[in-house]
């Protein structure tokens, strides 16, 4: 048993909180659009069956403490529009991994920002890490002005890291240091 809660937090606009099985068709129709998964390190899931085996997968990590994956609601409707996720803990060196997608209706609007931001101040603050790490594919401007955008930097290049939607894709790794974040504010 690892002390990696899952809470329910909240930011102007929108609540991060632990999902449930009945969040099976909203999950789908994020990780279902062809637009979403572009980047992504699997194909775009087909089946409510897809959204349900992630789900299962978070509750086991609830259960264990193991890994923190919220869902992203927006707080006026209770719509859940995306996921962050906080995995792949290492515990003796106070790190993880981080993981985010939100459906395409709603980029551009600062929601991943807001998102990402409150996760990160839990992962530093709260859950005492050090170092937060990602993967990213390099044409996945979006998701690189992302990290730029609340601090991350970029670390390394590993070049055709995964095979996915037909061809080898390449990696950029971005860090965030607990005191890079803590720097900005
Ligand atoms: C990566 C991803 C989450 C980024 O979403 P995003 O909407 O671009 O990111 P943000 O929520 O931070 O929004 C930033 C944009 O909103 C605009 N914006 C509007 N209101 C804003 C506000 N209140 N605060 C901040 N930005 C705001 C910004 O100007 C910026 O616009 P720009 O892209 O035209 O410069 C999204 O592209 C996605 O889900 N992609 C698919 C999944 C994926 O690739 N995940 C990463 C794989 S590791």
């Amino acid at each position: 048993m690892s002390n990696y809660a899952t809470p329910i937090l909240t930011t102007d606009r929108l609540t991060l909180r632990p999902f449930t099985l009945d969040d099976a068709p909203d999950l789908l129709a994020v990780f279902s659009d062809p637009a979403v998964m572009h980047y992504w390190s699997s194909e775009p899931w087909t089946s409510v069956r897809d959204a349900e085996a992630m789900i299962e997968q978070a509750l086991a990590g609830y259960r264990e403490q193991s890994e923190v994956r919220f869902g992203i609601e927006l707080a006026a409707t209770g719509q859940l529009i995306g996921a962050l996720n906080l995995h792949r803990f290492f515990p003796r060196n106070r790190r993880c991994e981080i993981g985010y997608a939100l459906g395409s209706a709603h980029w551009g609007k600062g929601y991943a920002s807001e998102a990402l931001a409150t996760g990160i101040d839990y992962a530093f603050h709260e859950l005492r890490l050090n170092r937060i790490e990602a993967d990213i594919d390099p044409r996945n401007t979006a998701s690189g002005a992302l990290l730029e955008r609340l601090g991350f930097r970029k670390e390394g290049y590993m070049p055709e890291r995964w095979f996915v939607h037909g061809e080898m894709a390449d990696t950029v790794n971005y860090g965030l240091l607990r005191r890079y974040w803590d720097e900005r504010k």
